[in-house]
């Protein structure tokens, strides 16, 4: 009997370990010899721990589990408390078009022998018989762009970093995953390593770096452990190494931990971290693509934007760029939290309206009350009103109604949400996470906290100033933090005047 229990953060924060080890009790007290896998997350995180059992059909799912539940596994399955039926049936896993996270959740993360089986190191293979110019033109057509927040496109970040003389260049790659509700990075990195590792060996060979870097937080534990293993697994295979997969090309790289501060996802703040220094935003230029780390050449890219090139190189530009819509190109991994009724990970082709996302695929709120707004973005991205549910998700389409995608993160807000307690929070956030290097954040946001507070207290004429100080803090600010807290501060506000109001007339009353 073959039984799957995820080894992913999320579930074992619910209670996975537990229900493993009552599976492994259960199993010997029957004298049933159990093959139990600890793979990653499917995603539906609502219904972890959620345990699979191979069968003649398929992997059947159960879920949420609890060791109380396990006993009945071995008894008849079809009649278990539990049974969801296939996991591949299961709706949530239809809708989705997985081509990152395709085997996450489907193997061991740590076999490699598994990972070939499922189309692993394709990708690097066909990399090596390209030169350096052609591996950068297929992920330039495929229209990749980055993963992290800006969008970016891939092929010419590589390009530049491809262009430029330097006796070292450097793959970087961000995993410090700060944003609020998302975790895709931190899925992939437990859920199938192998994958983020073959994207920077190709990111190695398309730009000529022998080096790489996955920097991450101390907040990532299992993600550390997970990387760290299967870096030493693909070395003692040869995949890292002087010799990538024999082909007389180096690449090898390693895992820093960072001590967790939002603005350390800032690539150049990052860049110092990595380097030992404090994590404060450098001015640009130089862009890190011709100075980044230790002063070299250097590829920032999202752990996504990586974990994506393998399949590209693997099927091609054109499969890749032929999903999505507009400029937004092949799939996102939407990361959908807060008050939701279904949260997890859903890797989708871009264009699915908001409301698709939040109602079809969230299922509205936890609490069943009406959603009344999303933030979409992360902590830097705008609240979206029912009204503008008719959004695509697209980098455009976003851009174009004030906010962004960002690392595709959603956080659902039921109707009891008061939303100048969320300004306020935005802006109390980038107060304290600010690097302190340019005034309009470093002051502007303590100054937002205690206008935010004054409009709290009833006083409406502070409305102006907020809005004057969000407009100085946005053109004035040296990075995204100072210059995108506007963005959930005054989408708040225009979509939610009442809530800014009320204050003011509760003061009057
Ligand atoms: C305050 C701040 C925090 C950020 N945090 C992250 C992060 O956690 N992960 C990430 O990939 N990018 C983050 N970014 C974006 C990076 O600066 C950079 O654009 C990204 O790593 C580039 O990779 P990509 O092109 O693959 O997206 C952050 C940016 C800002 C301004
Ligand atoms: S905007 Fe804030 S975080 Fe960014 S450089 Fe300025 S002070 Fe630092």
């Amino acid at each position: 009997m073959r039984i799957y229990v995820p080894l992913d953060a999320a579930a074992r924060a619910l209670g996975a370990d537990e229900v493993a080890a009552a599976i492994t009790r259960e199993a010997t007290a029957r004298g049933i010899d159990v093959t139990l896998v600890r793979n990653g997350s499917r995603g539906m995180v609502w219904l972890e721990p959620l345990v699979e059992v191979s069968t003649d059909l398929g992997r059947l799912a159960f879920g949420p589990m609890t060791p109380a539940d396990v006993p009945a596994l071995f008894d008849d399955l079809a009649a278990h408390p539990r049974a969801l039926g296939l996991t591949e049936e299961l709706p949530w896993m239809r809708r989705q078009t997985r081509l990152t996270f395709a085997r996450v959740g489907v193997i061991d993360p740590l076999s490699l022998a598994e990972y070939e089986l499922h189309h692993g190191l394709r990708g690097l293979r066909h990399a090596l018989t390209l030169s350096s110019a052609e591996i950068v033109q297929v992920v330039t057509d495929s229209g990749l762009r980055g993963r992290g927040g800006a969008g970016f496109p891939t092929g010419i970040k590589w390009k530049t970093v491809q262009d430029a003389q330097a006796p070292q260049k450097y793959i970087v790659c961000n995993a410090d995953e700060g944003d609020s509700a998302t975790f895709a990075d931190r899925m992939l990195m437990e859920g199938d390593p192998f994958t983020l590792i073959e994207g920077m060996a190709i990111a190695g060979l398309a730009v000529g770096a022998t080096r790489g870097y996955i920097y991450t937080r101390s907040e990532y534990p299992d993600a550390i452990s997970q990387m760290s293993r299967a870096i030493a697994v693909a070395r003692g295979a040869g995949i890292l190494g002087d010799s990538v997969l024999g082909s007389g090309r180096a690449f090898d790289m390693e895992v820093r931990v960072g001590a967790g501060a939002y603005v350390c996802g800032e690539e150049t703040s990052l860049l110092n971290s990595l380097e030992g220094k404090r994590g404060t935003v450098r001015a640009k230029p130089p862009l890190p693509a011709l100075q980044g780390f230790m002063g070299q050449p250097t590829v920032v890219n999202n752990v996504i934007s990586l974990a994506s090139v393998p399949v590209i190189l693997d099927r091609g530009a054109a499969f890749y760029k032929n999903f999505g819509m507009g400029r937004s190109h092949g799939t996102m991994a939407l990361q959908i939290a807060g008050n939701v009724k279904c949260g997890g990970l859903f890797e989708t082709a871009f264009g699915l309206t908001l409301d698709e996302i939040v109602n079809d695929i969230g299922g509205g709120t936890a609490t069943g009350r009406p959603v009344k707004a999303v933030q979409v973005g992360g902590p830097l991205g705008a609240w979206f009103p029912p009204a503008l549910f008719d959004t695509p998700f697209t980098y455009e389409d976003f851009a174009a109604r004030g906010g962004l995608i960002g690392h595709a993160g959603l956080t659902l807000a039921d109707d009891s949400t008061d939303m100048l307690a969320m300004a306020r929070f935005a802006m109390e956030f980038c107060a304290i996470e600010s690097c302190g290097k340019c005034t309009p954040c470093r002051i502007g946001a303590v100054r937002g906290v205690e206008t935010l507070d004054r409009i709290g207290r009833g006083d409406a004429s502070a409305i102006p100033l907020l809005t004057d100080l969000c407009e100085t803090m946005k053109s004035g600010s040296l990075c995204a933090l100072g210059g995108f807290t506007p963005y959930p501060v005054m989408s708040a506000l225009t979509h939610f005047p009442d809530d800014f109001a009320a204050h003011a007339k509760e003061a009057a009353e």
